[in-house]
């Protein structure tokens, strides 16, 4: 059912540092900040040859990414995504396994203006998990 690694997501308290990291030290290209207010974040997309790394830094009053990083000082990875063909289909199979869906269990359209969905941390060996539909 899951495709493609679509991206990785770190929050990071510093922006402006995590994209000096990537760029200066890890020689990645690294896109401006692009604020997402929807979202609640401001991200850094690092291109990379085979799929993308999402810099995560908080955005207003109710960011989903504020209590990440009071628990994770340095930052962390939040969140993996796969990519999917169908999300009604991933979803109601990952539903018929047990598997949690977070929030109203509808789709959203996501960062990349694509239907997205996130599974439980707890159903995943701790890691939350984003589909998004391709
Ligand atoms: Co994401």
């Amino acid at each position: 059912m899951i495709g493609r690694l679509n991206h990785i997501a770190i929050a990071v308290p510093d922006l402006g540092k995590a994209a000096a990291l990537y760029r200066d030290t890890m020689g990645a290209r690294v896109s401006d900040p692009v604020p997402q207010p929807a979202h609640g974040v401001t991200v850094v997309f690092v291109e990379l040859p085979n799929t993308k790394i999402e810099l995560l830094h908080p955005l207003g009053e109710k960011s989903p990414i504020a209590n990440f990083l009071a628990r994770n000082a340095d930052g962390g990875i939040h969140h993996v995504c796969y990519e999917v063909e169908d999300i009604y289909q991933a979803r109601d199979q990952l539903k018929a396994k047990g598997a949690r869906v977070l929030g109203d269990g509808e789709p959203k359209i996501g960062a990349h203006d694509k239907p997205v969905l996130f599974l439980h941390p707890k159903d995943f060996n701790g890691t939350l998990i984003e589909i998004e539909q391709v």
